[in-house]
């Protein structure tokens, strides 16, 4: 891993013309890419008693809130479309520090989000409301797990605090001095 991954991931602010500086990353608070596939934009009156009446709003904010304490820049999006979300991972390389991603049930079948993740440079966390693996066995197959550095499912809204701590510590370390 060269400097340059180093650098983008720094998790303190630098200045141009310093070592691990980057242009438009390090120099700010490290951009955390929040993605939401499919149907998640109906949390709230989507399947409560699995999911939560928490809205995506919610999440969303629960994860800017943890971001911004723990000094990361959290930017959400989400998409019912695998195309829009390969175009924001595409859009993430060489911007962003990490990537937190609830791909819905995209999780289970889309081998192209697991390729366009393979392809970022930063950790990717994984996040589910539910835990899939205590529920239909379909859903005990994760294509996104392999490229992710870790997995947290089953805490409701909480899991978006814990990620965004598990990103945080993952930066952290991969910028700790040799
Ligand atoms: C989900 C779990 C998936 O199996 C499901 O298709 C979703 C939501 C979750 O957050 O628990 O849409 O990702």
């Amino acid at each position: 891993m060269g400097n340059d991954t180093e650098a983008r991931w720094a998790t303190t602010p630098r200045s141009p013309g310093t070592a691990g500086y980057r242009d438009g990353v390090s120099a700010h608070a490290p951009i955390v890419l929040l993605i939401h596939g499919p149907n998640l934009n109906l949390l709230g009156s989507r399947e409560p008693d699995v999911y939560g009446t928490a809205t995506l709003d919610d999440h969303v904010a629960t994860s800017t809130a943890a971001g911004s304490e723990l000094g990361l820049t959290v930017e959400a999006h989400q998409s019912n479309h695998e195309g829009d979300l390969l175009d924001l991972i595409h859009g993430a390389r060489g911007r962003c520090a990490a990537i937190v991603i609830n791909p819905g049930a995209f999780t289970h079948y889309a081998w192209s989000l697991h390729d366009a993740l393979a392809a970022f440079d930063g950790p990717v966390v994984e996040v589910h409301l539910s835990n899939p693996n205590a529920r239909e066995p379909w859903r005990h197959t994760s294509v996104i797990a392999p490229v992710a550095a870790g997995t947290i499912a089953g805490f409701g809204g909480t899991g978006y605090a814990l990620a965004m701590r598990a990103v945080a510590a993952i930066l952290a370390t991969s910028i700790a001095p040799a």
